[in-house]
């Protein structure tokens, strides 16, 4: 059997890329077509990095050329990433800011706002320069997380140009559109308009220099969240998940929102919340809930790191009341938790920051800041 190059791309042709409306050769992903015999050797160069999608474009392939050209052809896939150039507002520059880190689940109620709050918390322990912006236009929560909803940022002059200074409790510095709405004041704004505020909030503040910016965003998957990725350079995103299945099934739309073309957001990975009950009084007793490890098995069947489980406890939500978050009581097994969930973060950021091109300038590239950790 002698393979044709013609059909081999004929059949090629009609695998379509998602989210450009073309073709897998019209849109120049396929670089090169060899044929040895009953052998191809399609070179293909991807934009999208995750192993999924390369993964999904080898088996499109296969799949196209046994069924349309020859069953027992013996293909071989060369996959090149490249990711494409960021669109032009993405590129902006944020003097000062090296790492902006979105919080995102697709449900919601499941703890991004908690978690935000405490790996903040914790990074601002360990020595890190921290800010969280909380973008959560339906309903705020760093204000009352982090006790300083009575305050309002004020106006400071910087070369001449008038800049919101973000308001600092336990060495983070924080900016909420909290703080510029009525408190029970239905916020009803599109995603363009709630991308726009969130730009001002990020580019016309005093943030100074930060290691680190946590976007803590709504729930869900909708157009806020597209006009949010879009508009703003993000390093890469955490997914929050508890272990139930419904949740499950909004984390796995979450992850597929960062990872689509247009989007193009790197997934640092998946943090599990609530992943079981411990009664204060029996630390060693774990009861699951809502399920055992549904989030770390959704982490392997995405092929994205997990990054750490996080029990249900009262003084979690106690804490989230009384605006200290629960990462910075002393030596308990909750804040043992939050450290090893805020280490992996920064290892998934420094390690994304050496495998793929940077959305900014990135100056973080050693674990070193982590051995600053003051107990
Ligand atoms: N691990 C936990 N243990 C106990 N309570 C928790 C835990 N995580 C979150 N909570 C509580 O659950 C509630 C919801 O959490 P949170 O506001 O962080 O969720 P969210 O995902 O940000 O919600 P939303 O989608 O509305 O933004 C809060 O009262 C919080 O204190
Ligand atoms: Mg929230």
């Amino acid at each position: 059997m002698k393979l044709d190059r013609k059909e081999i791309i004929e059949a090629l042709e009609s695998i379509t890329v998602p989210g450009e409306g073309k073709n897998m050769v019209e849109s120049g992903a396929v670089q090169n077509v060899m044929t040895f015999g009953d052998e191809v050797v399609v070179d293909l160069v991807i934009g999208n990095p995750s192993l999924q999608a390369k993964k999904k474009a080898e088996v499109e392939i296969m799949k196209v050329i046994h069924d349309k050209v020859y069953e027992k052809a013996k293909i071989k896939v060369n996959i090149k990433v490249e990711t494409p150039e960021k669109p032009e507002i993405k590129g902006k520059s944020i003097p000062g800011i090296k790492n902006i880190v979105a919080v995102a689940s697709g449900k919601g109620g499941v703890g991004k706002s908690t978690i935000t709050a405490n790996i903040a918390a914790t990074l601002a322990k360990m020595g890190f320069k921290v800010g969280v912006l909380d973008a959560d236009i339906y309903g705020p929560s760093a204000p009352i997380m982090f006790d300083v909803a009575d305050q309002k940022p004020l106006a400071v002059d910087i070369d001449g140009k008038s800049k919101m200074k973000p308001i600092e409790n336990y060495g983070v510095k924080i900016l909420s559109i909290g703080f510029f709405t009525q408190p029970n004041q239905a916020v009803i704004w599109r995603g363009p308009m709630a991308a726009k505020a969130l730009n001002q909030m990020i580019f016309d503040a005093a943030w100074g220099e930060l290691d680190f910016l946590l976007l803590d965003l709504p729930p869900g998957t909708g157009d806020i969240h597209l006009s949010i990725m879009q508009s703003l350079p993000i390093t890469g995103a955490v997914v929050v998940s508890t272990p139930q299945n419904v949740a499950l099934a909004d984390a796995r739309k979450g992850v597929a929102m960062f990872q689509q073309e247009s989007i193009n957001v790197p997934v640092l990975g998946i943090v599990e919340n609530m992943a079981y009950f411990t009664p204060e009084e029996l630390p060693d007793n774990k009861y699951y809930i809502f399920g055992k490890e549904g989030a770390k098995n959704l982490s392997e069947d995405l092929q994205v790191p997990f990054l750490g489980e996080i029990p249900l406890v009262q003084s979690i939500r106690e804490a989230g009341d009384v605006g200290r978050p629960a990462a910075l009581q002393e030596n308990t097994p909750l804040a043992d938790a939050f450290d090893q969930l805020t280490k992996n973060v920064v290892q998934e950021v420094v390690s994304r920051n050496q495998s793929l091109p940077p959305t900014e300038a990135i100056a973080i590239t050693t674990m070193a800041g982590c051995s600053a950790v003051k107990k």
